[in-house]
């Protein structure tokens, strides 16, 4: 009998640039070195079209911010990184220069009939490092950044890169930050054109979205390291849909967090204990993000893993 999951991918023809970015993600597995990890970071929200012509569509609440962030440190802590992420979302170092405060930073100058664009000069100091570690993990070739928009997209994408991912073994790492939505039309049961004013206010019915959480520990990546996220809005429910998720797919971690105060507080549920992390004001005054101390973490228990794997 086919699976809840395996009938999606039957059913949601594989996205037009899918054979492309399969093979960014194969080229880019292939040139990471035998003792580099690898980590793959899902970043941001998946939207769900409600026309296959898509004018509307509903979204999931996601920045980007956790994903982006935790990218950049990985980079850091010398991990390959795989950034699949909700297009338009926050990307890793780019984030640090959003809209016209980037444009701020820059100046034309005219030399003879030479003209070119700079960086004023009291910006440079806040330029010059982001674009030096910017340039160092491309060139190294440490950093791939692959965009989706509908859930669609990113499953293909979660389950490509996972193909290429499962050959790492323990020395993979998943990160899975994207806000997933557990609800879609499925594609058979979506109108082709815009849907019309004129018919009336539509009657939409969602249907649950399989959790891929299952195929991807079980089946997909048996051996490597998976951390996923959990989002909710009720404390009450936090640890216990934690816990729950935990118990269900037998994964290593789940960073648990509330949408109001997931900037400065995080908790760690692990199948036999948990820990907080919690940033102080003054830290958060001086600029410290919580993602830094959530891969310092990760990369310890990863490593921890992979020399007693359980
Ligand atoms: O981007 P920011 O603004 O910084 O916000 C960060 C964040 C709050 C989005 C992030 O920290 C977070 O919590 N992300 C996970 C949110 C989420 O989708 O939770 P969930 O309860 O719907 O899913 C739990 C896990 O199951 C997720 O890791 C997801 O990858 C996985 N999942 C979800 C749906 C689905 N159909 N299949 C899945 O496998």
């Amino acid at each position: 009998m086919t699976s809840q999951w395996e009938e999606f991918y039957v059913t949601h023809s594989t996205p037009a640039d899918y054979e492309e970015n399969k093979k960014k993600i194969n080229d880019f597995c292939r040139n990471v070195s035998a003792e580099r990890k690898i980590v793959l970071v899902t970043s941001g929200g998946t939207a769900i079209p409600l026309e296959h012509n898509t004018v509307r569509f509903v979204d999931n609440f996601s920045a980007g911010t956790r994903g982006s962030a935790s990218a950049e440190y990985f980079l850091e802590m010398n991990y390959a990184v795989i950034f699949i992420y909700r297009l338009k979302s926050l990307e890793p170092f780019v984030r640090h220069f959003m809209g016209q405060e980037f444009l701020d930073m820059l100046d034309v100058r005219k030399e003879g009939d030479v003209t070119s664009v700079v960086v004023k000069n009291d910006c440079v100091s806040s330029v010059l490092p982001v674009l030096t570690r910017y340039k160092s993990a491309k060139e190294a070739g440490h950093l791939l950044c692959i965009s989706f928009t509908s859930l669609s997209e990113y499953l293909w994408l979660l389950r490509a890169a996972c193909e290429c991912l499962a050959s790492f073994g323990s020395r993979a790492l998943l990160y899975l930050a994207a806000a997933v939505s557990d609800f879609y039309i499925p594609s058979n049961q979506m109108p082709v054109h815009k849907m019309q004013s004129e018919a009336g206010a539509p009657t939409i019915s969602l249907q649950l979205v399989p959790k891929m959480l299952e195929p991807l520990v079980n089946l997909w990546v048996p051996h490597a390291y998976v951390v996923s996220f959990k989002l909710e809005t009720d404390e009450g429910l936090l640890i216990s849909k934690a816990r729950g998720a935990l118990a269900k797919y037998k994964h290593k971690m789940v960073i648990a967090n509330i949408l109001h105060t997931r900037k400065h507080r995080v908790v760690l549920v692990m199948p036999t204990t948990s820990s907080e992390i919690v940033l102080s004001s003054e830290e958060m005054e001086a600029g410290i993000e919580i993602e830094s101390k959530i891969v310092a973490v990760l990369v310890k228990r990863h490593d921890f893993f992979r020399v007693e794997p359980i």
